[in-house]
């Protein structure tokens, strides 16, 4: 494994484990998912990943207890990440709400605490009143944001008067707006850039085609996976299994280190079993040369999905299988 350079208390891992999958029904993975997401988080361990990320809304606290549950007396020795939903984020609310997060991860202090997304009508000022304090008790660590934009960060700095240690974005070959002024930004003033969704949910294993979509709510209301779309990133699979092959990899251990290719940047792929977190560890240690990181960014510029409105109608067919 290999670890972010930066001065933080414990040292975090570029790969991490994402965990909405836990206790969340709409990924689909049936009862049985809950013994294995204790045998993801043990494993995750044994090779070195010591950040771990939830939030209060995945599976309404089911998550985090899962997680909290799984990791034992290892929770003090990592980095747990979890999110509060910013319905009401005024400072006595981000305060209940951290309490009540860590309850449930069963930990004195939470390591690093994001905001999940910006709130449009309450100001950072206020919520970020609210982190502070929590870090001056020592209930909170490092303060995070999650789907801020750039301007959004750095108010949030301001506001907290402390550095805002990550954003947690979206960022995956074929999701590359961080790499406009995001990442950038985490370089210049060592911050960092959490990775969510570095698979594309899935998209970028290869594993699923036109006749082959993936099952569950999440995966059926994202338009990449429209039957039209997969067909349309065969080439880009095709070079990621080429890229692969010369590392003796996977798409999906390819497609993680292209984003970790950006030193400030981390990852945190969910996985449905053992054998996907390991390898998900695995491509921490894969190194693109120049060529093929090109040739893996050419095939992602040339990738042009149905996306916004234009998939609409195009996502009610695929419901109804027509
Ligand atoms: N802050 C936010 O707003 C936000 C939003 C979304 C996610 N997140 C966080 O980011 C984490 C990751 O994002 P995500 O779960 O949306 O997408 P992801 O990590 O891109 O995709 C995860 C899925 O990809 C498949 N997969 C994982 N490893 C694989 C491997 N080695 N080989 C083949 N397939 C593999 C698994 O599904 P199958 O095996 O079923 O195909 C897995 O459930 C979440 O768990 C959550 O913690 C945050």
């Amino acid at each position: 494994m290999r670890y972010v350079r930066l001065d933080t208390p414990k040292p975090i891992s570029r790969i991490g484990l994402g965990t909405w999958q836990f206790g969340s029904r709409e990924w689909g993975y049936g009862p049985g998912y809950e013994r294995r997401a204790a045998e993801i988080v043990r494993r995750a361990l044994d090779l070195g990943v010591t950040l771990f990320d939830t939030a209060e809304l995945y599976g309404f606290g089911r998550s985090e207890r899962i997680l909290g549950a799984a990791l034992g007396d290892d929770r003090a020795k990592v980095v747990v990440a979890t999110k509060i939903f910013p319905l009401l984020p005024v400072a006595p609310v981000v305060q209940q709400r951290a309490v009540a997060s860590a309850a449930r991860l069963g930990v004195d202090g939470i390591d690093l605490y994001q905001v999940h997304q910006a709130n449009p009508v309450v100001a950072d000022t206020t919520t970020m009143r609210g982190m502070r304090s929590l870090q001056d008790v020592g209930l909170v660590g490092e303060v995070g944001v999650s789907n801020y934009g750039l301007r959004r960060w750095r108010f949030a700095e301001a506001a907290l008067g402390r550095r805002v240690l990550s954003n947690q974005v979206r960022y995956s070959m074929i999701d590359r707006g961080p790499e406009e002024d995001l990442i950038p930004y985490a370089e210049q003033a060592g911050r960092i850039v959490m990775a969510y969704s570095p698979l594309a949910q899935g998209f970028l294993s290869g594993r699923y085609d036109a006749t082959n979509p993936p099952a569950g709510a999440v995966r059926r209301a994202n338009p990449y996976f429209l039957p039209e779309n997969l067909e349309r990133g065969t080439q880009l699979i095709a070079t990621l299994r080429e890229v692969a092959d010369a590392h003796d990899a996977t798409p999906s251990q390819i497609a993680l280190a292209y984003v970790l290719r950006h030193p400030n940047v981390v990852a945190i792929p969910g996985a449905s079993g053992v054998e996907q977190m390991e390898r998900n560890a695995a491509a921490a240690e894969i190194d693109l040369t120049d060529d093929e990181y090109a040739a893996l960014a050419a095939a992602a510029h040339a990738f042009r999905p149905v996306t916004g409105l234009a998939a609409v109608p195009r996502m009610v067919r695929a419901r109804l299988g027509r």
